[in-house]
């Protein structure tokens, strides 16, 4: 049985009935409702709508096969990169009241939980169902923490892509071909601006804009010095940031003004509805992109964002066993459809991450995964803090929090100080 019903659970129930819960199992997160008396798994995740809910419905359809005798029990909680689902979860997790699974960044941030002791080893049972030569080599190395692998990676997950609609560059007379730099890049809004394109770039809630951030100083750092951001090979009060940062402010005055009050598909959508031209976002866009039924290629491009042509900045879902999960076996059995090539494949081709297995057949994937295939192979590699592979969760807070206020304020000084103290 579940340990006594915390405000967390109640939130839980609270931002499901708000959010209109979820479509595929009963929703229900009261007490009893999980646990292995009636068998079912509670898996906790941010995927509520779109590509998300798709490849979620997509792992759900190959656990009901492989695992009859549980039932799958949505504990999604909505908002984009967590927003919402991370705060109800640290409160469980400070509750004895764990999930049976919960979706937890390669990383950084995992590290967060397995420092706290909240997650179970799980090395053994990659043995048993023969899963270590199947993940990817970059990606087991950053899932394995002083020897032990503590989860099993769904996917991978490129941030550093810039969303295009091919029709308003050429209603102001560009090329539909990616600018080389972020300079070129401001050139091209300018000229967007001009055409009445008010703001050609869409961004969202504080966290794209960190996205953002990121991938502007990815461009003018290079791959190196940009993951030395997070293990303090750079330092973040260099006057190489601070023009970076001042490079970022340029880029953010051609943004939307109401991207505080959005969400990441409502910037997606305004570049498909065609009032913006770009949004920088992790590939879940294709995934969205193809569950709104839109054609890769026509209706929309893609980039690696301006500057970062060749570095790929990955992030991974994972899914974990956390210690005190009430139904073990159900949360095994999930988690093994979660590292196998079925479940992968039907999670990913709706999703838009490519596979974290390496025994892929591209043609099951559609042109944008196909081409984040090949560019995996090559590319040099980036961390994200958005999302959790380059740094631990208060790291991300204390960034996103910094880039809100620079949202309102425009102040790089300040906003260079407080990312100098978020990596202290
Ligand atoms: C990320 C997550 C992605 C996607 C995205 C937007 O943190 O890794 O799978 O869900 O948030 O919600």
């Amino acid at each position: 049985m579940r340990k006594s019903l915390p405000a967390a659970l109640l939130a839980v129930g609270l931002v499901l009935a708000a959010c209109g819960g979820d479509d595929s199992d009963d929703g229900s997160t009261g007490e009893g409702s999980g646990g292995e008396g009636n068998g079912e798994v509670e898996v906790f995740s941010w995927w509520t709508e779109g590509g998300e809910k798709a490849g979620l419905d997509g792992l759900v359809a190959v656990f009901d096969e492989e695992c009859s005798d549980f039932e799958f029990l949505n504990a999604s909680i909505a908002g984009g990169a967590g927003a919402n689902a991370k705060q109800v979860l640290a409160s469980r997790l400070q509750t004895d009241d764990p999930p049976d699974t919960f979706q937890a960044h390669a990383g950084g941030e995992l590290r967060d939980y397995v420092e706290a002791g909240q997650l179970e080893d799980l090395t053994d049972l990659y043995d048993e169902w023969g899963l270590t030569g199947s993940i990817s080599d970059e990606l087991l190395d950053a899932i394995t923490m002083d020897g032990q692998i503590y989860s099993v990676p769904a996917n991978i997950h490129r941030a550093n892509v810039v969303w295009v609609n091919p029709d308003v560059l050429e209603g102001a007379g560009l090329s539909t071909d990616a600018p080389a730099t972020v300079d070129e890049w401001l050139a091209d809004m300018e000229t967007l601006r001009d055409a009445g394109v008010q703001a050609p770039l869409a961004v969202a809630v504080d966290w794209t804009q960190t996205m953002l951030l990121e991938a502007v100083l990815l461009a003018e750092l290079g791959p190196d010095a940009f993951n030395g951001l997070w293990d303090g090979s750079t330092d973040w009060s260099a006057a190489e940031v601070t023009a970076a940062l001042e490079k970022y402010g340029q880029v953010m005055s051609y943004t939307n003004d109401d991207r505080a009050s959005l969400d990441w598909p409502d910037a997606v959508n305004k570049v498909t509805g065609g009032e913006a031209a770009y949004n920088l976002m992790g590939d879940w866009a294709a995934g969205k992109l193809d569950a709104d039924g839109l054609t890769p290629e026509d209706d929309y491009l893609w980039w690696p964002a301006p500057g970062t042509d060749g570095v790929f900045q990955w992030l991974a879902d994972a899914f974990v066993l956390p210690v005190g999960a009430p139904n073990r076996a159900g949360t095994e059995c999930w988690l093994d459809v979660v590292g196998s090539y079925d479940g992968q494949r039907e999670f990913n081709t709706k999703k838009g991450s490519i596979p974290a297995r390496t025994d892929t057949d591209p043609s099951d994937y559609g042109p944008y995964l196909q081409s984040a295939l090949e560019d995996w192979s090559t590319d040099s590699l980036a961390l994200s803090l958005a999302h959790g592979s380059a740094a631990p969760v208060g790291w991300i807070d204390a960034v996103n929090s910094a880039v809100g206020q620079f949202s309102a304020g425009g102040d790089v000084a300040q906003l260079q100080q407080q990312l100098a103290a978020a990596a202290q």
